[in-house]
């Protein structure tokens, strides 16, 4: 089925929203769903064989396990400023640039080109306590050019704009609005912005990373992304494994060109460069390809963050060992969870407790599916493991769904082009310039439906939030298109285990509802939802949302 522009705006209206495409794009050969199927986009992604793109590097030739796993430097502050919220406060501050720089990806390769916070990739760890305040200037030292296909045709990508513009997010943090990073707060090269993070939050693994408007997916596979943990006493009481024994995992897809350096495929359209997903041939953890890390047969603790731009892993210890996941995106589970094999989208973190006893010697890869990631090499060494895994990790209560005042039914929607290619993705059959849609009350709790009408997993995460996963449900999505009713097609999941934890990402499956539970705390003003998948952002699978006074 191949919709013209009429059908597709009869479409539309019969879901009772009129569609404004933006200018600049081929209104007539827009396309209604169906839609690509996720394999055919993967299959466009990796044809490489496209005159546009330079040859990739066969990562078959590069060894395995040959780099030593990069521990991530700590950041450090720079002294002191007043609170934002009360002067007469002194917070640590910190001083971070945004800089070109070359750096080993692989012994076997010359040094690579990227863009990180202090120069590196992933950018240094922020160490933070709940409560503690902090305040970091970011800093962009960019050069002036970007060395990565920008596609102009991308909202807030245009001809007008800088081509280098970088703005900072906290990925699950609680900031408020004006330190958000707001995609449209970006500032070009020689400038900079001051946040303020309060941090009044559970421990847990967040992120940080660049948000600029339509590069986003650039900027981060540049290189701008970093760990922002903070910790809380009850966690520290756990005893659980740390220092040494805490080792913090960012894994992300890349492609490399026969020189080592960044490769970010493009479509045979130069006018059109942007591709629908991107999925790297090459494993890279902690900026290293396939690297390994000597352990000691004991309790390690891994904090995981799946900070590709597409990619969904399938992660498992090749010797068939369990590993017990604690945590999960906003901090610990309510009681550790046997996996022999861990799903975890863009933008997830998974908290995982290996234990090593009884493997000395050993080399144990983590891999994705069949693909190595990572090898763990067991030592032989005699240790006295004093760390504990407690049956009991944290109370996370279950929000009742009788509290939510609200329901929203949003849906995911993906476009093509008359031959087959996404050229377009919305929330809510909605662009990032529309109106604002969606404003929940403070301290208000709400359902989202997440009618997800493509083929493809969407990893949706809310700034400010956390949330909890109610449910997912397959239904008939032909019929919902045309009549805007949904039949289910199955009995209602529950989330998985590990997704009884906090979250603020849920993966949203193809042709399902997914429904979430959120409480909208902390503060009130604008802020965004969006596809963590970030070749979808980039491309309008991103809308504002505003937190807005109680009734
Ligand atoms: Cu990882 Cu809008 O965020
Ligand atoms: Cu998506």
């Amino acid at each position: 089925m191949s919709l013209t522009r009429r059908d597709f705006l009869r479409f539309t209206a019969t879901a009772g929203l009129a569609l404004h495409l933006p200018a600049g794009r081929d209104e007539d050969s827009l396309v209604a769903p169906p839609y690509t199927r996720g394999t055919e986009v993967r299959r466009i992604s990796a044809s490489l064989g496209a005159t546009s793109n330079p040859p990739a590097l066969d990562p078959t030739k590069l060894a395995a396990f040959v780099d030593p796993l990069p521990l991530l430097p700590i950041a450090r502050s720079n002294g002191f400023r007043a609170s934002p919220d009360d002067s007469s406060r002194k917070v640590p501050f910190y001083q971070i640039e945004m800089r070109e720089a070359l750096s080993k990806v692989h012994r076997d390769l010359p040094p690579t080109r990227q863009w990180g916070f202090d120069g590196l990739v992933p950018g240094p760890t922020f160490e933070a306590r709940s409560g503690n305040e902090l305040l970091v200037e970011w800093v962009n030292r960019l050069p002036a050019r970007h060395f990565l296909p920008i596609d102009q045709r991308l909202h807030g990508a245009d001809r007008d704009k800088p081509e280098v513009r970088t703005v900072v997010h906290l990925h699950g943090g609680r900031t408020p609005p004006s330190s958000d990073g707001y995609p449209e707060d970006w500032y070009p090269s020689g400038n900079s912005a001051t946040y303020f993070y309060p941090n009044r939050q559970d421990a847990a693994t967040l992120w940080y990373h660049d948000h600029a408007m339509g590069i986003n997916r650039l900027n981060i596979y540049a290189g701008l992304s970093g760990l922002f943990i903070i910790r809380d006493e009850i966690e520290d009481q756990l005893k659980l494994p740390h220092a040494r024994y805490e080792v913090p995992l960012v894994i992300f897809d890349r492609m490399l060109d026969t020189r080592g350096q960044l490769l970010y495929p493009v479509s045979d359209d130069p006018q059109a460069p942007w591709l629908a997903d991107f999925f790297g041939n090459v494993m890279m953890v902690n900026g290293r390809v396939t690297p390994f890390l000597e352990v000691e047969p004991r309790r390690y603790r891994f904090r995981i963050l799946n900070g590709s731009n597409s990619r969904l892993y399938h992660l498992l210890l090749d010797n068939g060992m369990p590993m017990m996941q604690i945590g999960t995106d906003q901090g610990l589970l309510p009681s550790p969870l046997e996996l022999r094999r861990l799903a975890i989208a863009p933008a997830e973190r998974a908290d995982l407790v290996a234990d090593f006893a009884g493997h000395h010697g050993e080399r144990i890869a983590l891999k994705d599916d069949a693909v190595d990631v990572m090898q763990f090499r067991v030592s032989h060494a005699r240790v006295v493991d004093d760390s504990h895994l407690p049956h009991l990790l944290r109370s996370v209560p279950r929000i009742p769904e009788a509290s939510a005042v609200r329901t929203r039914t949003l849906t995911l929607n993906e476009y093509n082009d008359r031959t087959g290619k996404t050229i377009l993705m919305l929330l809510n059959e909605t662009y990032w310039h529309q109106p604002v849609t969606e404003k929940p009350r403070i301290d208000s709790t709400e359902i989202w439906n997440l009618v997800n009408l493509t083929d493809e997993v969407h990893p949706i995460h809310l700034h400010l939030v956390r949330f909890q996963v109610l449910d997912r449900r397959v239904f008939e999505r032909f019929e919902y298109q045309r009549t805007g009713h949904l039949r289910y097609l199955g009995p209602v999941t529950p989330p998985e285990q590990n997704e009884m934890g906090w979250k603020d990402t849920v993966r949203a499956e193809p042709h399902a509802v997914t429904r979430i539970i959120v409480r909208f705390e902390g503060y009130k003003g604008r802020y965004v939802w969006h596809c963590h998948n970030l070749e979808h952002e980039d491309n309008e699978m991103m809308r504002p949302y505003e937190v807005i006074e109680p009734a």
